[in-house]
């Protein structure tokens, strides 16, 4: 049973690591695409929407990054530590999301890169349709309707 908390002021730098070591082959390559040095990544990350501890047992598992916007829920990040992957935790964080926000928007909306097969798979099985290729990032835009 999965446990989630709004982020602590002192995690976000802990959360940024994780996203580094998970994304290490893409994340730096798709900021410098997209024009956004890693201090305005920063930002956006310490600012935009909404930041959550996910917990398995207490200890801290990963975090996952959200922003309602009008009808539509951006993930725009859902990272976990790797001793917690492959746990069935990530399908419980997206069937949390599905029925927290099921009325309140119209659909989940996140970009994933081409290369991360497994993460294609598990958004697949939980009803996520690629909408969009961003062929120049290598990014795909994945959307699930409520
Ligand atoms: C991608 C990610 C979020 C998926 O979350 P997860 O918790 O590992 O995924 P799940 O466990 O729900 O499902 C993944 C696999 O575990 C299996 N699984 C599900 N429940 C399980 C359980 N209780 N016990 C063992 N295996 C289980 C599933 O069959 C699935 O297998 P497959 O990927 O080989 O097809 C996570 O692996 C992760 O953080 N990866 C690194 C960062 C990343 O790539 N994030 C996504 C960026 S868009």
């Amino acid at each position: 049973m999965i446990r989630i908390e709004a982020a602590q002021a002192e995690q976000y730098d802990q959360f940024m690591q994780l996203m580094h070591e998970e994304a290490r082959e893409y994340l730096q390559s798709t900021l410098e695409l997209m024009q956004i040095s890693q201090k305005q990544f920063d930002h956006l990350f310490r600012t935009l929407g909404e930041m959550c501890g996910v917990y398995e047992d207490q200890r801290l598992a990963g975090f996952y990054w959200i922003e309602q916007r009008e009808r539509v829920l951006h993930l725009h990040a859902l990272m976990l530590r790797l001793q917690h992957q492959s746990k069935g935790i990530g399908s419980q964080v997206l069937e949390m999301l599905s029925s927290r926000y099921r009325g309140m928007v119209d659909s989940i909306e996140l970009g994933v890169h081409d290369s991360n097969e497994r993460a294609i798979r598990m958004y697949e099985r939980h009803g996520f349709k690629t909408v969009k290729h961003l062929c120049d990032l290598n990014f795909r835009v994945m959307q699930k309707q409520l």
